[in-house]
Protein backbone atom coordinates (compact mmCIF):
# COMPACT_ATOMS: atom_id res chain seq x y z
CA UNK A 1 0.00 0.00 0.00
CA UNK A 2 1.00 3.24 -0.88
CA UNK A 3 1.88 5.98 1.63
CA UNK A 4 -0.22 9.22 1.27
CA UNK A 5 -0.32 12.83 2.38
CA UNK A 6 -2.13 11.57 4.90
CA UNK A 7 1.33 9.69 6.17
CA UNK A 8 3.37 12.92 6.72
CA UNK A 9 3.74 16.17 8.39
CA UNK A 10 5.01 18.28 5.26
CA UNK A 11 4.93 21.86 7.17
CA UNK A 12 8.13 23.75 6.64
CA UNK A 13 9.55 20.07 4.38
CA UNK A 14 10.40 21.12 0.90
CA UNK A 15 8.30 18.71 -1.20
CA UNK A 16 9.86 17.56 -4.60
CA UNK A 17 5.83 17.15 -6.73
CA UNK A 18 5.97 15.21 -9.45
CA UNK A 19 3.31 16.77 -11.48
CA UNK A 20 2.31 15.90 -15.27
CA UNK A 21 1.90 19.06 -16.87
CA UNK A 22 2.45 17.74 -20.27
CA UNK A 23 -1.10 19.07 -21.78
CA UNK A 24 -1.92 20.56 -25.09
CA UNK A 25 -0.39 24.21 -25.88
CA UNK A 26 -0.85 25.93 -28.67
CA UNK A 27 0.57 29.44 -29.28
CA UNK A 28 1.70 29.77 -25.80
CA UNK A 29 -2.09 29.03 -24.52
CA UNK A 30 -3.05 25.74 -22.76
CA UNK A 31 -6.10 24.25 -24.88
CA UNK A 32 -7.05 21.72 -22.53
CA UNK A 33 -6.71 22.83 -18.52
CA UNK A 34 -8.00 19.27 -17.65
CA UNK A 35 -4.51 17.86 -16.50
CA UNK A 36 -3.96 20.78 -14.45
CA UNK A 37 -7.29 21.38 -12.63
CA UNK A 38 -6.72 17.63 -11.17
CA UNK A 39 -3.13 18.76 -9.47
CA UNK A 40 -4.98 21.65 -7.48
CA UNK A 41 -5.65 19.22 -5.02
CA UNK A 42 -2.42 18.21 -4.33
CA UNK A 43 -0.61 21.57 -4.84
CA UNK A 44 -3.42 23.75 -2.16
CA UNK A 45 -2.94 20.80 0.16
CA UNK A 46 0.83 21.15 0.28
CA UNK A 47 0.66 24.72 0.51
CA UNK A 48 -1.70 25.01 2.76
CA UNK A 49 -0.03 23.03 5.38
CA UNK A 50 2.84 24.85 4.70
CA UNK A 51 4.99 22.90 2.75
CA UNK A 52 7.55 24.34 0.31
CA UNK A 53 5.93 23.22 -3.13
CA UNK A 54 8.77 22.01 -5.98
CA UNK A 55 7.12 21.19 -9.30
CA UNK A 56 9.05 18.89 -11.25
CA UNK A 57 7.33 17.63 -15.27
CA UNK A 58 8.21 16.92 -18.34
CA UNK A 59 6.77 18.66 -21.44
CA UNK A 60 6.17 16.72 -24.78
CA UNK A 61 9.95 15.33 -26.22
CA UNK A 62 12.91 17.31 -26.19
CA UNK A 63 14.99 14.11 -26.32
CA UNK A 64 17.21 15.38 -24.07
CA UNK A 65 18.24 18.84 -25.41
CA UNK A 66 16.84 22.17 -24.50
CA UNK A 67 14.51 22.93 -27.04
CA UNK A 68 12.90 26.70 -25.83
CA UNK A 69 9.32 25.96 -27.62
CA UNK A 70 9.23 23.36 -24.89
CA UNK A 71 9.59 25.31 -22.24
CA UNK A 72 7.39 24.78 -19.39
CA UNK A 73 6.87 28.59 -18.42
CA UNK A 74 3.67 29.22 -20.10
CA UNK A 75 2.05 25.84 -18.01
CA UNK A 76 3.46 27.52 -15.28
CA UNK A 77 2.06 30.79 -15.80
CA UNK A 78 -1.48 28.88 -16.41
CA UNK A 79 -1.44 26.94 -13.36
CA UNK A 80 -0.68 29.88 -11.44
CA UNK A 81 -3.75 31.36 -13.11
CA UNK A 82 -6.14 28.20 -12.19
CA UNK A 83 -4.16 27.82 -8.27
CA UNK A 84 -4.81 31.76 -8.08
CA UNK A 85 -1.69 32.25 -6.47
CA UNK A 86 2.18 33.47 -7.72
CA UNK A 87 3.63 30.75 -8.67
CA UNK A 88 7.41 31.06 -9.07
CA UNK A 89 9.67 29.44 -12.36
CA UNK A 90 13.27 28.59 -12.34
CA UNK A 91 14.95 28.07 -15.93
CA UNK A 92 16.45 25.14 -14.86
CA UNK A 93 15.34 22.26 -12.82
CA UNK A 94 18.86 21.18 -11.58
CA UNK A 95 22.10 23.06 -10.61
CA UNK A 96 22.52 26.43 -9.09
CA UNK A 97 19.58 28.12 -10.95
CA UNK A 98 17.11 25.46 -9.23
CA UNK A 99 18.66 25.62 -5.97
CA UNK A 100 18.86 29.09 -5.86
CA UNK A 101 14.87 29.40 -6.14
CA UNK A 102 14.34 26.19 -4.32
CA UNK A 103 16.51 28.32 -1.51
CA UNK A 104 14.29 31.91 -1.81
CA UNK A 105 10.95 30.23 -1.23
CA UNK A 106 8.81 30.10 2.16
CA UNK A 107 6.45 28.03 3.39
CA UNK A 108 3.19 27.72 1.38
CA UNK A 109 5.31 29.04 -1.74
CA UNK A 110 5.04 26.98 -5.18
CA UNK A 111 7.61 27.01 -7.62
CA UNK A 112 7.99 25.21 -11.11
CA UNK A 113 10.91 23.56 -12.69
CA UNK A 114 12.05 23.49 -16.24
CA UNK A 115 11.22 21.05 -18.17
CA UNK A 116 13.48 17.42 -16.51
CA UNK A 117 13.54 16.15 -20.47
CA UNK A 118 15.73 19.24 -20.86
CA UNK A 119 18.87 16.85 -19.53
CA UNK A 120 19.48 13.28 -21.00
CA UNK A 121 19.73 12.26 -17.77
CA UNK A 122 15.62 12.03 -17.26
CA UNK A 123 14.67 9.47 -19.50
CA UNK A 124 17.96 7.70 -18.95
CA UNK A 125 17.24 7.72 -15.44
CA UNK A 126 20.74 8.51 -14.48
CA UNK A 127 21.69 8.14 -10.65
CA UNK A 128 23.20 11.49 -10.71
CA UNK A 129 20.63 13.15 -12.33
CA UNK A 130 18.06 11.64 -10.30
CA UNK A 131 20.70 12.72 -7.32
CA UNK A 132 20.90 16.31 -8.47
CA UNK A 133 17.28 16.65 -8.24
CA UNK A 134 16.46 14.83 -4.81
CA UNK A 135 19.36 17.89 -3.58
CA UNK A 136 16.61 20.01 -3.87
CA UNK A 137 13.95 18.75 -1.81
CA UNK A 138 13.18 16.61 1.58
CA UNK A 139 10.81 14.69 0.41
CA UNK A 140 8.55 13.34 -2.77
CA UNK A 141 5.22 13.56 -3.82
CA UNK A 142 4.45 11.40 -7.44
CA UNK A 143 0.81 13.12 -8.62
CA UNK A 144 1.81 11.77 -12.13
CA UNK A 145 -0.04 8.43 -12.42
CA UNK A 146 -0.24 9.66 -16.32
CA UNK A 147 3.76 9.07 -16.82
CA UNK A 148 3.62 6.93 -14.04
CA UNK A 149 4.89 3.78 -16.84
CA UNK A 150 8.20 6.01 -17.50
CA UNK A 151 10.82 4.49 -15.29
CA UNK A 152 13.02 7.93 -15.91
CA UNK A 153 14.43 10.16 -13.31
CA UNK A 154 11.67 12.24 -11.82
CA UNK A 155 9.37 9.59 -11.84
CA UNK A 156 11.19 6.79 -10.68
CA UNK A 157 15.03 7.26 -9.58
CA UNK A 158 14.11 10.26 -7.02
CA UNK A 159 11.59 8.01 -5.11
CA UNK A 160 15.09 5.76 -4.18
CA UNK A 161 16.99 8.64 -2.57
CA UNK A 162 13.65 9.90 -0.08
CA UNK A 163 10.68 9.56 2.11
CA UNK A 164 8.22 9.29 -1.09
CA UNK A 165 4.17 9.29 -1.11
CA UNK A 166 1.33 9.34 -3.60
CA UNK A 167 -0.11 12.52 -4.12
CA UNK A 168 -4.17 12.95 -4.32
CA UNK A 169 -4.49 12.70 -7.79
CA UNK A 170 -2.15 9.66 -7.90
CA UNK A 171 -4.47 8.18 -5.09
CA UNK A 172 -7.84 8.86 -7.20
CA UNK A 173 -6.43 7.34 -10.16
CA UNK A 174 -4.94 4.04 -8.22
CA UNK A 175 -8.55 3.99 -6.34
CA UNK A 176 -10.09 3.82 -9.66
CA UNK A 177 -8.58 1.45 -11.74
CA UNK A 178 -8.04 -0.79 -8.71
CA UNK A 179 -12.09 -0.83 -8.23
CA UNK A 180 -11.98 -1.57 -12.06
CA UNK A 181 -10.22 -3.90 -12.81
CA UNK A 182 -8.00 -5.00 -9.25
CA UNK A 183 -10.51 -6.04 -7.13
CA UNK A 184 -13.98 -5.30 -9.10
CA UNK A 185 -17.59 -5.78 -8.41
CA UNK A 186 -18.49 -8.59 -11.19
CA UNK A 187 -19.56 -8.93 -13.71
CA UNK A 188 -17.18 -6.52 -15.53
CA UNK A 189 -17.29 -5.46 -19.31
CA UNK A 190 -14.50 -4.32 -20.67
CA UNK A 191 -15.01 -1.83 -23.95
CA UNK A 192 -11.83 -2.26 -26.13
CA UNK A 193 -11.71 -0.59 -29.21
CA UNK A 194 -8.99 1.44 -31.88
CA UNK A 195 -7.64 1.46 -34.83
CA UNK A 196 -5.60 -1.89 -34.67
CA UNK A 197 -5.24 -5.20 -32.88
CA UNK A 198 -1.78 -5.04 -33.08
CA UNK A 199 -1.68 -1.94 -30.84
CA UNK A 200 -3.79 -3.54 -28.26
CA UNK A 201 -2.99 -7.14 -28.21
CA UNK A 202 -1.74 -7.06 -24.51
CA UNK A 203 -4.43 -5.17 -24.04
CA UNK A 204 -6.50 -8.03 -24.89
CA UNK A 205 -5.15 -10.81 -23.55
CA UNK A 206 -4.67 -9.63 -20.14
CA UNK A 207 -8.43 -8.52 -20.26
CA UNK A 208 -9.91 -12.07 -21.41
CA UNK A 209 -8.24 -13.62 -18.24
CA UNK A 210 -10.15 -10.63 -15.89
CA UNK A 211 -13.08 -9.70 -17.15
CA UNK A 212 -16.34 -11.44 -17.86
CA UNK A 213 -17.49 -9.85 -21.10
CA UNK A 214 -15.07 -8.28 -23.41
CA UNK A 215 -16.61 -5.88 -26.05
CA UNK A 216 -14.52 -5.37 -29.47
CA UNK A 217 -15.10 -2.09 -31.17
CA UNK A 218 -13.76 -0.13 -34.04
CA UNK A 219 -11.52 -0.95 -37.01
CA UNK A 220 -10.20 -3.94 -34.91
CA UNK A 221 -13.22 -5.49 -35.17
CA UNK A 222 -12.97 -6.10 -38.12
CA UNK A 223 -10.22 -8.46 -37.80
CA UNK A 224 -12.37 -10.47 -35.67
CA UNK A 225 -14.81 -10.29 -38.20
CA UNK A 226 -12.76 -11.51 -40.97
CA UNK A 227 -10.54 -13.67 -39.09
CA UNK A 228 -14.55 -15.40 -38.29
CA UNK A 229 -14.69 -15.76 -42.00
CA UNK A 230 -16.84 -12.55 -42.90
CA UNK A 231 -16.28 -10.19 -45.53
CA UNK A 232 -15.34 -7.11 -44.76
CA UNK A 233 -14.83 -5.10 -48.19
CA UNK A 234 -12.65 -2.47 -47.96
CA UNK A 235 -12.52 -2.46 -44.46
CA UNK A 236 -9.46 -0.97 -42.22
CA UNK A 237 -8.17 -4.48 -40.64
CA UNK A 238 -5.11 -6.75 -40.33
CA UNK A 239 -4.81 -9.85 -42.34
CA UNK A 240 -1.98 -10.70 -40.94
CA UNK A 241 -3.51 -10.94 -37.41
CA UNK A 242 -6.53 -13.07 -38.36
CA UNK A 243 -4.83 -16.03 -36.16
CA UNK A 244 -4.21 -14.11 -33.44
CA UNK A 245 -7.70 -12.74 -33.10
CA UNK A 246 -8.83 -16.83 -33.33
CA UNK A 247 -6.22 -17.58 -30.20
CA UNK A 248 -7.80 -14.65 -28.28
CA UNK A 249 -11.24 -15.73 -28.87
CA UNK A 250 -10.38 -19.62 -28.12
CA UNK A 251 -8.64 -18.33 -25.07
CA UNK A 252 -11.78 -16.31 -24.00
CA UNK A 253 -13.69 -19.44 -24.52
CA UNK A 254 -11.68 -21.15 -22.12
CA UNK A 255 -11.29 -18.41 -19.43
CA UNK A 256 -15.45 -17.73 -19.44
CA UNK A 257 -15.01 -14.37 -20.88
CA UNK A 258 -17.66 -13.64 -23.41
CA UNK A 259 -16.43 -12.23 -26.92
CA UNK A 260 -19.21 -9.35 -27.59
CA UNK A 261 -18.42 -8.43 -31.37
CA UNK A 262 -20.57 -6.53 -33.86
CA UNK A 263 -23.52 -7.48 -34.75
CA UNK A 264 -23.96 -4.86 -37.42
CA UNK A 265 -21.68 -1.83 -39.05
CA UNK A 266 -21.76 1.23 -40.98
CA UNK A 267 -20.47 1.30 -43.93
CA UNK A 268 -19.31 3.80 -46.66
CA UNK A 269 -17.91 4.03 -49.98
CA UNK A 270 -15.60 6.70 -49.13
CA UNK A 271 -14.28 8.23 -45.18
CA UNK A 272 -15.17 11.73 -45.29
CA UNK A 273 -17.72 13.95 -43.10
CA UNK A 274 -21.44 13.53 -44.12
CA UNK A 275 -20.36 10.50 -46.10
CA UNK A 276 -23.66 8.33 -47.52
CA UNK A 277 -24.24 5.45 -45.41
CA UNK A 278 -25.84 1.98 -44.55
CA UNK A 279 -26.43 0.00 -41.91
CA UNK A 280 -25.62 -3.70 -42.86
CA UNK A 281 -25.36 -6.64 -41.32
CA UNK A 282 -22.15 -8.00 -40.48
CA UNK A 283 -22.63 -10.72 -43.12
CA UNK A 284 -23.61 -8.43 -46.28
CA UNK A 285 -20.81 -5.71 -45.85
CA UNK A 286 -20.41 -4.98 -49.76
CA UNK A 287 -17.14 -5.62 -51.54
CA UNK A 288 -16.57 -1.60 -51.78
CA UNK A 289 -17.32 -0.83 -48.37
CA UNK A 290 -15.92 -0.03 -45.70
CA UNK A 291 -16.89 -0.10 -41.77
CA UNK A 292 -17.04 3.03 -40.14
CA UNK A 293 -18.91 2.51 -37.15
CA UNK A 294 -20.42 -0.37 -35.16
CA UNK A 295 -24.41 -0.65 -35.95
CA UNK A 296 -27.36 0.94 -34.23
CA UNK A 297 -28.59 -3.15 -33.61
CA UNK A 298 -25.26 -3.67 -31.64
CA UNK A 299 -25.10 -0.44 -29.50
CA UNK A 300 -28.92 -1.69 -28.45
CA UNK A 301 -27.64 -5.28 -27.60
CA UNK A 302 -25.10 -3.88 -25.72
CA UNK A 303 -27.41 -1.67 -23.69
CA UNK A 304 -29.89 -4.51 -22.94
CA UNK A 305 -27.00 -6.30 -20.99
CA UNK A 306 -26.20 -3.33 -18.66
CA UNK A 307 -28.45 -3.91 -16.01
CA UNK A 308 -26.79 -7.07 -15.38
CA UNK A 309 -22.74 -5.62 -15.41
CA UNK A 310 -21.96 -3.76 -12.51
CA UNK A 311 -18.53 -2.48 -13.86
CA UNK A 312 -17.32 -1.09 -16.97
CA UNK A 313 -14.07 -0.26 -18.14
CA UNK A 314 -13.37 1.80 -21.47
CA UNK A 315 -10.82 2.08 -23.85
CA UNK A 316 -11.53 3.45 -27.35
CA UNK A 317 -14.21 4.60 -29.11
CA UNK A 318 -16.60 2.80 -30.97
CA UNK A 319 -16.16 3.72 -34.52
CA UNK A 320 -14.09 6.85 -36.50
CA UNK A 321 -15.87 9.15 -34.12
CA UNK A 322 -13.72 12.79 -34.85
CA UNK A 323 -15.87 12.30 -38.45
CA UNK A 324 -19.27 12.58 -38.27
CA UNK A 325 -21.82 10.78 -38.58
CA UNK A 326 -18.79 7.90 -37.06
CA UNK A 327 -19.36 8.92 -33.55
CA UNK A 328 -22.76 7.80 -33.23
CA UNK A 329 -22.62 4.44 -31.61
CA UNK A 330 -20.09 5.89 -29.02
CA UNK A 331 -22.22 8.40 -28.82
CA UNK A 332 -25.11 6.60 -27.83
CA UNK A 333 -23.04 4.05 -25.88
CA UNK A 334 -21.21 7.05 -24.03
CA UNK A 335 -24.71 8.74 -22.58
CA UNK A 336 -26.61 4.90 -21.72
CA UNK A 337 -23.16 4.33 -19.50
CA UNK A 338 -23.49 7.80 -18.42
CA UNK A 339 -26.83 7.43 -17.63
CA UNK A 340 -26.20 4.14 -15.41
CA UNK A 341 -23.53 5.56 -13.49
CA UNK A 342 -25.51 8.36 -12.28
CA UNK A 343 -28.32 6.18 -11.61
CA UNK A 344 -25.81 4.04 -9.57
CA UNK A 345 -26.26 1.12 -11.11
CA UNK A 346 -23.00 0.58 -12.85
CA UNK A 347 -19.32 1.42 -12.15
CA UNK A 348 -17.63 3.29 -15.08
CA UNK A 349 -14.07 4.08 -15.36
CA UNK A 350 -12.37 5.60 -18.65
CA UNK A 351 -9.32 6.53 -20.12
CA UNK A 352 -6.89 7.21 -23.04
CA UNK A 353 -6.28 10.36 -25.18
CA UNK A 354 -9.19 8.86 -27.64
CA UNK A 355 -11.52 8.05 -25.02
CA UNK A 356 -11.49 11.24 -23.14
CA UNK A 357 -11.90 13.50 -26.51
CA UNK A 358 -14.43 11.30 -27.41
CA UNK A 359 -16.33 11.21 -24.20
CA UNK A 360 -16.00 14.94 -24.21
CA UNK A 361 -17.81 14.84 -27.28
CA UNK A 362 -20.51 13.07 -26.38
CA UNK A 363 -20.86 15.35 -22.88
CA UNK A 364 -20.34 12.96 -20.55
CA UNK A 365 -16.69 13.07 -19.05
CA UNK A 366 -18.24 14.37 -16.12
CA UNK A 367 -21.14 11.45 -15.84
CA UNK A 368 -18.33 8.35 -15.80
CA UNK A 369 -17.45 7.17 -12.00
CA UNK A 370 -13.55 8.07 -13.38
CA UNK A 371 -12.48 8.98 -16.11
CA UNK A 372 -8.43 8.60 -16.04
CA UNK A 373 -6.08 11.58 -17.64
CA UNK A 374 -3.57 9.01 -18.63
CA UNK A 375 -2.94 7.88 -21.94
CA UNK A 376 -0.08 5.31 -22.37
CA UNK A 377 -0.14 4.59 -18.23
CA UNK A 378 -3.82 3.92 -18.58
CA UNK A 379 -3.13 1.39 -21.70
CA UNK A 380 -0.04 -0.37 -19.37
CA UNK A 381 -2.20 -0.65 -16.09
CA UNK A 382 -5.00 -2.79 -17.89
CA UNK A 383 -2.10 -4.87 -19.71
CA UNK A 384 -1.23 -5.56 -16.38
CA UNK A 385 1.96 -4.34 -16.18
CA UNK A 386 3.55 -3.00 -13.22
CA UNK A 387 4.17 1.08 -13.77
CA UNK A 388 7.82 2.01 -12.26
CA UNK A 389 6.85 4.73 -10.56
CA UNK A 390 3.73 3.65 -8.91
CA UNK A 391 6.00 0.30 -7.64
CA UNK A 392 9.03 2.49 -6.73
CA UNK A 393 6.29 4.38 -3.80
CA UNK A 394 4.85 1.11 -2.35
CA UNK A 395 8.80 0.29 -1.80
CA UNK A 396 9.68 2.35 -0.01
CA UNK A 397 12.22 4.83 0.55
CA UNK A 398 16.17 3.11 -0.25
CA UNK A 399 18.38 5.27 -0.40
CA UNK A 400 20.31 4.01 -3.08
CA UNK A 401 21.87 7.30 -3.69
C1 LIG B 1 1.24 11.40 -21.47
O1 LIG B 1 0.85 12.47 -21.97
O2 LIG B 1 0.70 10.31 -21.73
C2 LIG B 1 2.33 11.46 -20.45
O3 LIG B 1 2.64 12.77 -20.10
C3 LIG B 1 3.54 10.68 -20.89
O4 LIG B 1 4.14 11.30 -22.00
P1 LIG B 1 5.21 10.48 -22.90
O5 LIG B 1 4.41 9.47 -23.69
O6 LIG B 1 5.90 11.50 -23.75
O7 LIG B 1 6.14 9.79 -21.94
Amino acid sequence: MNKTLDDVNVAGQRVLLRADLNVPLRDGKVTDATRLERLLPTIRELSDKGAKVIVLSHFDRPEGKVVPELSLKPIADSLGRILGKPVAFAASCVGPEAENAVASLNNGDVLVLENTRFHAGEEKNDPAFAAALAKLGDIFVNDAFSAAHRAHASTEGVARHMPSFAGRLMQAELHALEKALGNPQRPVAAIVAGSKVSTKLELLNNLVTKVDILVIGGAMANTFLAAQGHNVGRSLQEADLHGTALEIIKTAAAKGCEIFLPLDVVVAEKFEADAPTHVVKIDAIPPGAMALDVGPATVDAFISRLPEIKTIIWNGPLGAFETKPFDASTNTLAQAIAQATKDGKVISVGGGGDTVSALKLAGVHHDLTYLSSAGGAFLEWMEGKVLPGVEVLSKGFSNLG
